[in-house]
Order: structure tokens, then C-alpha cells, then sequence
């Protein structure tokens, strides 16, 4: 099973309230989703990641097919069974860390041959593979095999990858059956080229896909050039698909995103800078590691009512941080995670109430923009 229902357009702007339902449950959107790479989100479990009301989790095909690789993954019977989480997964294609990881790779219209990063093994990835592993995973929401194409990068080299990542997304479909159980996403592509975003949008929508990424974002471009090109791109989504922007980010792109029409995200920063040490607040970002914290016996945020924030002071996670201890890694990473999520139940609340646009302008006048 596999539904998504759109429960309300905002009356200022293009953000949307919905629910997509899984085999593993349901999800509220705007969702943000933690980041479990290599089937963990780092320090925590997947108990204590539910108590902290995280919906849907992310992981990645490309990590999972190098360690543990997918027959361990099929021999305990799944991703979900694997790593005892009983709520929905999406998982990455692989499109994405080939690129950004690997050695020596060469891309062909069959796929891309490369080398492990991890042992210098040579590996072989293309839609079919990508789809099998997915298969085997059992991800609720698989994606398709892409290329996120560098910032910057020429029209030339943008628009041949572009409609390459379309050859490849048909494939994908096509050799993706198990459809009753598992959503397959296409993935818009097109660099910082209107015209570009445009063909690849129709492209996908034509082949009809439960749900559509946008994909080649966040990739080191200005906030302004993502939210113009984000706004392009989303006004050539189906308004009855979830709508997914892949590996953004800051508190700031997540706000801007939802504004034009997101409906999921993901990112490895909250979970990323609290283990080292920074951890965000209602009134901005808190290097804990900082001497200043020594003798500070406030919680990380004073607004927060997470079970970090109601038992741990400053100076004692400071102190964690300070002699290497391990506990202090999991309490930031439990508190940044409750922030975010917290964070995203209030930007749906306030699309609800149609305010998000002055919740959205109060948050950054605490938290500041383009931090
Ligand atoms: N994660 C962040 N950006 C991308 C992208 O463009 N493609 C894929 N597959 N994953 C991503
Ligand atoms: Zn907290």
C-alpha cells in the first residue's frame, strides 16, 4: 500500500499539508527524516528514535550494498527486520553517494563501474542494481538511480546527464515489480537551467511515478538560486504526489522549501553537528564544546522539553564533549533530532492556521537566516 492525500494548500504561500500512508504506518508532511546511512542513525536506537517522534527514516543503498552487503540484508529478512525498525524507510539509490564517494568511477549509459571507498574493490551499480538492492532492502519508498550532477557545471554537461538520469528512471520503473509494497520516486534533475528542471519535471511525470524528488539542490549554490529554482521546479509537480527535496539542510532551506511546495526532507546535519558538539536552539546554534558552557547549569535550550533538555544541564553535556565521553554524542544528537522534529510538527501546525509565513519570519528573527 501506498497513498498520499493532500490535506490542505496554504492560503499564503505554496506550502501543503498531507498524509502518506505506508505498510509501516503513516506520515504526517511536511516530515523531515533522519538520516540512518548505514542503518543506524548514529548513536541512537530505534526505540529512542521513536519516543522523539520520528515518523519515516532514511538509509542508503550504496552503503548497504558495500557493508553489510544485501545478502545479509536478505538472509534476516529485510531492512526493517535488520535493524529492528518497524516504521517506514525511504531509501537513496545510490545515485547520489556514487558520485560523491566513490574512486575512479566511469559512467556509462549502462550504469557506473567504480571503487569502493571503503576497499578499493571494484563495483558496478545501474538502475536494474540499484532497484534489486531496494528490492531486497524493502525500503517503503525506493528511489530511482540518478546522477546529481556538480555545482557549477556547463548547459552542455547538465542537459546530456539530464536526460541520461530520464533514460535511466524508465528503466528503473520498468524493472521495478514489486510496486504493491514499495513507491518508487523519480528524481528531477537539471542542474541551475530552468528550461532544464522543466523537460526533466515533464519527463518524469509522464512516466508516472507515486512520488517525485527533486534532486541536484543543495549542492553549494545561494539560497536564493535554490528557492528560484526549487519554485520553477515545483509548479511542474502533480499536486496530488508527495513532493521530496533531497539533502537539505540548514533550518533556513527546510523553511524555504516547505514555503514553495516540499513535502519531505532529509539531512545528515542535525544529527552530523551534534556529534561535534553544536547544537541548535530556539535562539540559534550552541557550540557546547565552548569553555563558557563550564559552569552553565541551564539545558541546551530553555524552549526545548525533550528528555535531554528536562535532565541534562550544559556544563554537564560540555563536560562529555570535554573528556570524549560517549553519552555526549547521543544527548546532542537526541536533542538536535527533537528540535527538528518539534520544529517541523509546528511548521505543520502553523500551515494549518494559515500563519506559517509569520512563524517562518519569527523563527528567523531568533535563529537567524543563512546560517
Ligand atoms: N541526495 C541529495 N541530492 C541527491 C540527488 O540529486 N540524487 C540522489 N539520488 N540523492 C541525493
Ligand atoms: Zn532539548
Amino acid at each position: 500500500m501506498f497513498e498520499f492525500e493532500l490535506l490542505k494548500e496554504s492560503k499564503e504561500c505554496k506550502a501543503r499539508l498531507g498524509e502518506i500512508k505506508t505498510n509501516h504506518g503513516e506520515i504526517e508532511t511536511p516530515i523531515f527524516m533522519p538520516v540512518g546511512t548505514r542503518a543506524t542513525v548514529k548513536t541512537m536506537a530505534p526505540e529512542e528514535l521513536k519516543v522523539i517522534g520520528a515518523q519515516i527514516i532514511l538509509s542508503n543503498t550504496y552503503h548497504l550494498f558495500l557493508k553489510p552487503g544485501t545478502d545479509i540484508i536478505k538472509e534476516a529478512g529485510g531492512l526493517h527486520k535488520f535493524m529492528n525498525w518497524d516504521k517506514p524507510i525511504l531509501t537513496d539509490s545510490g545515485g547520489f553517494q556514487v558520485f560523491s564517494l566513490s574512486d575512479n568511477r566511469k559512467i556509462t549509459e549502462e550504469g557506473v563501474e567504480f571503487r569502493s571507498h571503503i576497499d578499493g574493490s571494484k563495483k558496478f551499480l545501474s538502475p536494474e542494481v540499484s532497484i534489486d538492492i531496494q528490492n531486497i532492502l524493502g525500503s517503503d519508498i525506493i528511489m530511482c538511480f540518478d546522477e546529481c550532477a556538480p555545482y557549477p557545471a556547463t548547459y552542455e554537461y547538465i542537459e546530456h546527464s539530464m536526460n541520461r538520469t530520464t533514460r535511466w528512471a524508465k528503466r528503473c520503473k520498468e524493472h521495478h515489480k514489486n510496486t504493491d509494497n514499495q513507491a518508487l520516486f523519480g528524481i528531477i534533475q537539471g542542474g541551475m537551467f530552468k528550461d532544464l528542471r522543466e523537460e526533466s519535471a515533464k519527463a518524469l511525470v509522464e512516466l508516472d511515478f507515486p512520488g517525485y524528488a527533486v534532486g541536484g539542490l543543495s549542492v553549494g549554490e545561494p539560497l536564493d538560486l535554490m528557492n528560484e529554482i526549487l519554485d520553477y521546479t515545483t509548479d511542474f509537480m502533480p499536486k496530488d504526489k508527495p513532493r521530496y527535496l533531497m539533502g537539505v539542510g540548514t533550518l533556513d532551506y527546510l523553511f524555504e522549501a516547505v514555503e514553495r511546495g516540499i513535502d519531505m526532507a532529509d539531512c545528515v546535519l542535525p544529527t552530523r553537528i551534534a556529534r561535534n558538539g553544536t547544537v541548535m536552539t530556539s535562539k540559534g546554534r550552541l557550540v557546547i564544546k565552548n569553555g563558557k558552557y563550564k559552569a552553565d547549569f541551564k539545558p541546551l535550550d530553555e524552549e526545548c522539553d525533550c528528555y535531554v533538555c528536562k535532565n541534562y544541564s550544559r556544563a554537564y553535556i560540555r563536560h562529555l564533549f570535554n573528556v570524549d565521553e560517549i553519552l555526549g554524542l547521543r544527548l546532542a544528537t537526541i536533542h538536535n533530532l527533537y528540535f527538528l522534529l518539534k520544529l517541523m510538527e509546528n511548521i505543520r501546525t502553523s500551515i494549518r492556521n494559515d500563519n506559517f509565513l509569520e512563524f517562518k519570519d519569527d523563527f528567523y528573527s531568533k535563529y537567524g537566516y543563512n546560517s
